[in-house]
């Protein structure tokens, strides 16, 4: 679908790229975007009197609408633009929970969850002595029973992966969203794998913190979003002080800050990286994020039916319906095949893929991800097949 946009695949027709969930392929509106920005209006935004830099605030601001059009949220206010998912969680984390949560309170997560929902977690309960518990996964994977089974009175928060980065997995977010808001618990999204590839409307979701990052989606790496419900994002403590983000302040220490969302952008934005994830929102809303996803699971029920058929494949995630496919080749060390695709210009990620206590429920340490993308067809997938089919050059290849 689409794949004369992306010029990689038109200078290399050679490359299939299935490691979308590590990062995308970029289209030309959104390199153009920001060579128009560079070429056209170069400023720096909300500081400058002089039509470049009106542009560049204009331009800048339109974008957060194009994200409420995207995640439906109700207020361009609840939307910051961040370096991306990690960092959001950390503002959510630091500026938010450790000013809200007591000693002994809980939050609870996956061994699922990428370090970015892992570790911050960990670092607050060294600092403030909070809980940190997993919900028991059935399957590998999140049911509403054992999220219920798992809150306790001290639970304050659930945070969670929306789709999980190792096997695809899409957590029943909405039903959770209800327990949290009948109980009082804050929900905290991990949207990266699953903004770029399905509708989402954050308040149907009941999601208070939702964050993602743009070159999942398409957009420049080093920018992203918080979206947070806006009464507890005027509760967030800002983590970074600097220019842009305050109105005034004095000798004597009195700092007023500015209202949302500027307060929680100190510093120059990055300005190239927003304007491109918005011209990579407005592709994705073009072509339309229910049809993204509906080819990405015709690929995956196409790849899983083809890849079965190869005797030494073992496939860990064929039954969830997604773009996302973890496997590995009897005997061979995931990153071993990796370099074996490679030499066919096949490129996939190897490894834990950041989500290093997975390996505690799932029994395997390492996995060979394929995830798929808009422009991913299925004679890519027959070239895929075609190469593991003879697996047994692997060792000719690699070594
Ligand atoms: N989190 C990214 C991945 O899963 C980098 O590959």
């Amino acid at each position: 679908m689409n794949r004369e946009d992306f010029t990689i695949l038109q200078q290399d027709p050679n490359l299939i790229y299935f490691d979308n969930s590590a990062t995308t392929l970029k289209p030309k509106k959104v390199l153009e975007k920001i060579t128009e920005y560079y070429n056209q209006y170069t400023a720096n935004a909300h500081r400058g009197d002089y039509d470049n830099s009106l542009r560049v605030d204009e331009e800048y601001e339109k974008v957060r609408e194009k994200v409420q059009k995207l995640i439906h949220n109700p207020s361009t206010k609840e939307i910051v633009f961040t370096s991306g998912a990690t960092d959001s969680l950390n503002m959510v984390v630091f500026g938010f929970m450790r000013y809200h949560l007591c000693p002994g309170e809980e939050v609870l997560i996956t061994k699922a969850e990428h370090a970015s929902n892992v570790l911050p977690w960990m670092r607050l309960k060294e600092e403030t002595q909070i809980e940190v518990n997993y919900i028991p996964l059935e399957n590998h994977q999140v049911t509403i029973e054992n999220v219920k089974k798992s809150i306790t009175p001290q639970t304050r928060v659930i945070s969670l992966a929306h789709v999980t980065n190792v096997l695809g997995d899409e957590r029943p977010i909405q039903e959770i969203g209800k327990l949290c808001k009948e109980r009082g618990i804050y929900l905290v999204v991990d949207g990266s794998q699953s903004v770029p590839h399905l509708p989402i409307d954050v308040q149907k979701l009941g999601i208070d913190f939702l964050a993602f990052s743009g070159h999942k989606m398409l957009g420049p790496t080093g920018v992203g979003v918080l979206y947070g419900r806006e009464d507890l994002l005027e509760q967030l403590v800002p983590t970074r002080l600097g220019g842009g983000m305050n109105a005034s302040f004095d000798s004597e220490g009195t700092v007023d800050y500015k209202s949302l969302p500027s307060r929680l952008e100190a510093g120059t934005p990055n300005i190239e990286g927003v304007l491109g994830m918005g011209a990579a929102i407005d592709y994705l809303l073009d072509v339309g994020l229910e049809t993204i996803h509906q080819h990405e699971i015709e690929l995956k029920k196409y790849a899983v039916e083809r890849l079965s058929q190869i005797p030494n494949l073992e496939l860990y995630n064929k039954d969830i319906e997604n773009g996302m496919i973890a496997f590995n080749i009897q005997g061979v060390f995931s990153q071993d095949t990796a370099v074996y695709l490679n030499h066919y210009h096949i490129c996939v990620r190897a490894g834990n893929h950041c989500a290093k206590i997975l390996k505690e429920d799932l029994n395997i340490k390492n996995t060979c991800r394929i995830s798929f993308y808009l422009y991913n067809t299925k004679e890519e997938i027959d070239e895929l097949v075609r190469v593991l089919e003879k697996s047994e050059d692997i060792f000719k290849v690699v070594l």
